[in-house]
């Protein structure tokens, strides 16, 4: 009998590593996969272009939880979920990442019934509890029965936790699963040359994380620094939804706009592919763009003071810049001089992540 398998997703970085997941599991005999959207992210360019773009099946059940305060979010999730798994009474419940969605199906999955846990991307540590992610993460490997690491710090910190060395299986990356196998795809949207870019003429900007945008205190003069930055090379700014509101009140404050700062809405994955791999410097303090990067091999300056992906910064061409505005204009001079890090690709980034899933789940269950 086929092992049924509730595969979870419910945030933008979410889609973009379920999607080679479901392809592996779809491309062996023995699992019947079906995708649970929590629809903690909602918005058609935080969601559904993902699942078009990136050939995702439509989510079998969408939970439909969309915004709240963290407990309101993770607990309407569980709430949902819970009704799913009785319902469906699955062999296995797999999560990825480290958004709310991932710790609230893995509770709901454990304590109901006990039901198998397998997490994608487990043992990342930023070694920061200030980090609402840190807290997911933490929570999630504590309960999962198979850990897929996606770099090796990942086992390392596992192992030092405690959890049993045959519970962790290094993998590699399923995200660069995914830039594989879209890069042609992505060049041949032609984005670069639609926004009127030349290539490695301009930078591409993202934010999002609490600690950067919920603050104007942080977020002002971080975004002095980048504004300087902007007057000699062009910036892309796909705004996250939450950076919107902190954005418009800092434009506000100053009374102006930095002509150097093109702020887009959230791009789909392509088009955002596109104009990183063609860009010359990336400011970002997201999670997955620092892997991407690494394997692109262009600069990425993040904007935090730790990561929870070493291997970008120990062999890829990710900097750990922090949040003060002279240090941030500081490393953006020096990558524009030409002095940008360049690195190398980490073990396991070879777009056969998923298929090493796959493989691991059939080695368990046949
Ligand atoms: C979440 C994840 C974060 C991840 C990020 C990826 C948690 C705790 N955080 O952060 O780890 O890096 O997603 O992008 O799970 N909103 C919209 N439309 C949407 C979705 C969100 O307008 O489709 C707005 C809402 O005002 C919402 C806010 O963005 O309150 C934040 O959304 P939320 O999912 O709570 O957290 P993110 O900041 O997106
Ligand atoms: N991304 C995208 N469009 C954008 C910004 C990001 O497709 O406008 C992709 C990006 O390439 C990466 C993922 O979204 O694959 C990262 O998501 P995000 O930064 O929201 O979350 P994090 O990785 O920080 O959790």
């Amino acid at each position: 009998m086929n092992r049924r398998i509730l595969l979870i997703a419910g945030a933008r970085p979410n889609f973009i590593k379920i999607a080679p997941v479901h392809k592996a599991l779809s491309a062996v005999p023995g699992f019947d996969v079906k995708i649970i959207h929590t629809g903690q992210h909602y918005d058609r360019e935080m969601s559904h272009l993902f699942f078009d773009q990136l050939g995702i099946p439509e989510p079998d059940i969408n939970l439909g939880v969309g915004s709240g305060t963290h407990a309101e979010q993770t607990a309407q999730i569980m709430r949902s979920f819970e009704k799913v798994v009785l319902d469906e009474s699955p062999d296995m419940v797999m999560v990825v990442g480290d958004v709310n969605s991932t710790v609230a199906c893995s509770l709901v999955a454990k304590k109901f019934q006990g039901i198998d846990v397998a997490h994608v991307e487990a043992g990342l540590r930023s070694n920061d509890r200030t980090m609402p992610e840190e807290i997911n993460r933490l929570v999630t490997d504590a309960i999962s029965d198979i850990l897929f690491t996606s770099e090796r710090s990942g086992d390392r910190h596992l192992r030092a936790e405690g959890v049993p060395d045959e519970k962790i299986v290094f993998v590699g990356n399923v995200m660069i699963d995914t830039l594989q196998h879209h890069l042609e795809r992505a060049r041949e949207t032609g984005t670069v040359a639609e926004l009127g870019l030349k290539e490695r003429g301009y930078g591409l900007l993202t934010l999002h994380r609490p600690a950067n945008v919920d603050d104007p205190t942080v977020f002002a003069p971080m975004m002095e620094a980048i504004s300087r930055i902007s007057e000699s090379l062009p910036l892309v700014f796909p705004i996250h939804p939450r950076t919107r509101a902190p954005y418009e009140r800092w434009c506000a404050d100053r009374g102006s706009r930095p002509p150097g700062i093109r702020v887009q809405e959230p791009l789909g994955y392509l088009e955002f592919m596109h104009l990183t791999s063609s860009s010359s410097l990336v400011l970002t303090d997201s999670g997955g763009i620092q892997e991407e990067t690494t394997v692109l091999g262009i600069p990425c300056l993040t904007l935090r003071d730790n990561t929870e992906r070493p291997v970008t910064v120990d062999e890829g061409s990710n900097i750990l810049v922090g949040r003060d505005p002279e240090a941030i204009l500081s490393a953006a001079t020096e990558t524009l001089a030409g002095r940008g890090k360049k690195g190398s690709v980490p073990e396991g980034w070879d777009g056969r992540a998923a298929e090493r899933i796959a493989a691991h789940l059939r080695s368990c269950w046949v």
